[in-house]
């Protein structure tokens, strides 16, 4: 990539835009940053430095590339990691990229009506190795397109926002899947590796390639307030998938996805078990499920899945005749509806299941009140 170019601040930018229009020259294109009040955010660890994509050439414009600029930003504001972090601000307005990297103590904030668009041009999406606990790649077996937002060997990263937007625009990858055209695996929307301290709250998700959010190998992790929309017949739109991830906490969002919710994985078939980093310690709570039925729990022949419980659900879901299929499994249920399969038979109302007495450490981490200028046009 090019080298990023210094960016004069908004001083400048306000006096050249003064002297063009001097000039008589039409600026009408022109659209200058302000700061306003301060908006004020929850999150795991606030920010000293704060900085505005229009700061390194962004273009919401939704047909501009926006990579370039991402790119600049995030590696200037890598610089202030060990000086109390930085936020990078995404303003209103329609953002065109292709996949950028993520940097520590650092966050990525995108304001009300702010879109981050994701780009159809491959050559925007750097190939990846395959992951070492899935060994091959899932779509094409030689590798796999970055994600869209990705970040490895990372600690201390927000992706936030008053319910701003990341459109994966996963049409043409579905398409390319359904037509067998994949050279490699399709890209995630976000995903973090090697990683700890992650905080991903209060965005609005919509058309993934393929899954939407993939912590792995990774641990400390909330995940909150997100909606998550794709077309129930888009392939493999999972919604989220900590996948050998520890100490992590995924609560009050909204998800209609092609495919799972919430996935819990520790990686894939024999690779994943070779791998040996298991998921654990995941707390999963207050999630809306749009489904068909109650549950499919399935074993494995002669290895059953045994020590199930399942209590105080009530699961409101399609009228499909067969709420719950069941094989190879073995447990029991408590205060559960629509009534279980027979291989969960129901004990009675006060025996719930025996929840382990050690605290999931994720679950006291309280977020802290942070705020920084936000920033509108004129
Ligand atoms: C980061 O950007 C600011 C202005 O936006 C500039 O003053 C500074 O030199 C840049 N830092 C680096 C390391 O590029
Ligand atoms: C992100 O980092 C990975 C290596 O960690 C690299 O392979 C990839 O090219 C980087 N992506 C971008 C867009 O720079
Ligand atoms: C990231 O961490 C993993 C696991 O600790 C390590 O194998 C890998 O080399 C690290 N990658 C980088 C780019 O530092
Ligand atoms: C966020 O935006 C989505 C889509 O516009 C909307 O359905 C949802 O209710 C919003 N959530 C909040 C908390 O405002
Ligand atoms: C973020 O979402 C949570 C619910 O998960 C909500 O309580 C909080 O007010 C939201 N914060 C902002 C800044 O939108
Ligand atoms: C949830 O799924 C049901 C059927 O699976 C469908 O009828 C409904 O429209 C979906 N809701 C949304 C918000 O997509
Ligand atoms: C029940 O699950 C089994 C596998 O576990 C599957 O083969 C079968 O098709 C399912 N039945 C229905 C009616 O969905
Ligand atoms: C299930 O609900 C009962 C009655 O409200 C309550 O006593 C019990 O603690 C609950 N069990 C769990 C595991 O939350």
């Amino acid at each position: 990539m090019n080298p990023c170019p210094k960016f004069s601040n908004v001083i400048e930018v306000i006096l050249t835009v003064l002297l063009v229009g001097l000039q008589g020259v039409r600026i009408g294109e022109c659209r200058v940053a302000t700061r306003l009040d301060d908006l004020e955010y929850p999150a795991i660890s606030c920010r000293k430095h704060s900085a505005v994509l229009t700061d390194f050439g962004g273009v919401g414009d939704g047909k501009t590339s926006n990579t370039k600029a991402f790119h600049c930003a995030i590696s200037n504001l890598s610089h202030y990691a060990s000086d109390g972090g930085a936020l990078l601000v995404v303003p209103p307005g329609k953002w065109l990229t292709g996949s950028f990297n993520l940097t520590s103590h650092f966050t990525l904030f995108l304001q009300n009506e702010a879109t981050i668009l994701a780009s159809q041009d491959e050559s925007e999406w750097p190939a990846l190795p395959v992951l070492p606990s899935y060994g091959r790649g899932r779509d094409a077996p030689d590798g796999r397109f970055s994600s869209l937002i990705f970040g490895t060997n990372l600690t201390d990263v927000v992706i936030t926002g008053y319910n701003g937007t990341i459109d994966g625009q996963g049409s043409y990858w579905w398409d390319k899947f359904h037509k067998g055209e994949l050279k490699l695996t399709r890209p995630y929307m976000i995903e973090i590796m090697f990683s700890d301290h992650i905080q991903i709250s209060n965005l609005t998700l919509i058309n993934s390639p393929s899954w939407f959010v993939h912590p792995i190998y990774s641990s400390d992790i909330i995940i909150q307030g997100l909606t998550i929309l794709a077309p129930v017949d888009s392939p493999n739109t999972d919604g989220i998938d900590p996948d050998s991830c520890s100490n992590t906490r995924i609560e009050d969002c909204y998800i209609v996805s092609g495919d799972d919710c919430v996935a819990v994985k520790s990686g894939w078939d024999d690779y994943g078990i070779k791998f040996g980093m298991p998921s654990q310690h995941i707390i999963i709570r207050r999630l809306e499920y749009n489904v068909t039925y109650s549950a499919r729990l399935e074993g494995i022949d002669n290895d059953p899945f045994t020590g199930i419980c399942i209590s105080n659900v009530t699961i409101h879901s399609g009228e499909k005749k067969l709420q719950w299929n069941c094989t190879d499994i073995e447990g029991v249920s408590s205060n559960v509806y629509p009534k279980p399969c027979e291989l969960l038979p129901q004990k009675e109302e006060k025996i719930a299941c025996p929840y382990p007495d050690d605290k999931v450490p994720i679950e006291s981490v309280q977020l802290k009140t942070c705020s920084f200028e936000s920033v509108s046009y004129f």
